[in-house]
């Protein structure tokens, strides 16, 4: 059976300040998918939040890129949107950046990862979800999920991963695609993905079959409005077991906080924790970003599950690790390279300096 699998996020307000989604507005968002199941529009669903994003997963027959699916997200996000102006909630709406829905949630705030599969026998899927950093970040993680051997026992010792795996790299700034095949080209391929701000990975696919092993969110909203809206704190969805990494082998790179951007108003490098989703609450200088992961076993489209796959002591470490990270770098304060480069802040008040200051500058 084929089907589509669904993740659309948005920030429709935040529950304090940006730190968490209110009870209310899981509550609307439930409401308005139990409609859209009932009717048969969508086969399953299940709401949930990370930090101030409130999050769709959607399972479906009607493909990526389906106009009634995304507006079902866009309307859902658009009622939420009103629970949010009732309880003042801040920023409500911040992320539906167009007036009216048009045909498709891309460019217009929301993020999405979606992948049409052929349902296995049996088929185990994780959902990542990220809080306080941007698209891109997710390249390091399926580097080492889907090409280090270190990481991935199965690449070298399970036949069905061994012929590697196919990147699919988007450059966002300039939007143009391309494929690199793994292990051969994982130098070209960390060439560029090692530049998150700009190169992202989209895709993965299995070479052993062709089949596609993971889909995320590239959606940057500075470079769609032009100037800070937000975050773009982006989704993935993996696959696991058999033809692809056993789950533990797409959990283990989250093991080393690494650091990306976002944090402290989009404008800082910080490490990204692994958390259990009741802990995706960012209080400490707005962060440090977090990330959860919901596991499901599909079951004709059926969302078996969650399970939250950080809520697990084995990640205790992480988390110190973070927390010890994170106090390096906040003791940088306002200097780099805990603070992002000029031109990749999110924030800034540079303009406005420069014109104050402009008739100062000595030639040296
Ligand atoms: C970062 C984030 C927060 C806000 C910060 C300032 O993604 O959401 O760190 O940038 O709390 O928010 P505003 O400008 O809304 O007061
Ligand atoms: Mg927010
Ligand atoms: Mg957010």
């Amino acid at each position: 059976m084929k089907v589509t699998l669904s993740v659309i996020k948005a920030d429709i307000g935040g529950w304090v300040g940006h730190s968490a989604i209110h009870p209310a507005l899981e509550e609307s968002a439930r409401e308005s998918l139990a409609v859209a199941k009932q009717n048969g529009q969508i086969i399953d669903f299940c709401v949930t939040s990370c930090g101030d994003d409130l999050q769709l997963i959607l399972t479906h027959t009607l493909g990526v890129d389906n106009e009634q699916i995304h507006r079902l997200a866009w309307d859902t996000f658009t009622t939420g949107t009103e629970v949010a102006k009732r309880l003042k909630l801040y920023g409500a709406g911040q992320d539906l950046l167009a007036d009216a829905f048009s045909g498709n949630v891309k460019g217009q705030g929301p993020g999405v990862a979606e992948m049409e599969i052929e349902e296995r026998t049996s088929e185990p899927v994780l959902i990542f979800m990220a809080d306080k950093t941007s698209a891109g970040s997710w390249n390091l993680p399926l580097f080492k999920m889907f090409v280090d051997p270190f990481n991935t026992a199965g690449l070298i010792i399970a036949p069905s991963l061994h012929q590697g795996f196919r990147f699919e790299v988007h450059d966002i700034r300039e939007h143009k695609k391309i494929f690199f095949d793994t292990p051969e080209e994982m130098y070209d391929l960390l060439m560029f993905i090692g530049t998150p701000s700009r190169f992202t990975v989209k895709h993965v696919f299995a070479r052993h079959d062709g089949a596609i092993a993971a889909a995320s969110s590239t959606e940057r909203l500075s470079l769609i409005a032009g100037k800070y809206v937000g975050k773009d704190d982006p989704v993935m969805i993996v696959r696991s077991q058999h033809q692809f990494p056993a789950v533990g082998e797409i959990l283990e790179p989250f093991r080393y906080p690494w650091i990306i951007e976002g944090w402290m108003r989009g404008s800082h490098y910080g490490p990204l924790m692994p958390v259990a989703q009741k802990q995706a609450t960012p209080s400490r200088f707005d962060g440090p970003p977090r990330v959860i992961c919901l596991g499901f076993q599909l079951a004709d489209g059926k969302l078996i599950g969650p399970r939250d796959m950080f809520d697990d002591p084995s990640w205790d470490e992480a988390r110190r690790d973070a927390n010890l990270l994170a106090d390096h770098l906040r003791r940088h304060g306002p200097f780099e390279p805990h603070r992002l480069p000029l031109e990749e802040m999110e924030y800034t008040s540079l303009p406005q300096i420069m014109e104050k200051i402009k008739g100062r500058w000595e030639k040296l």
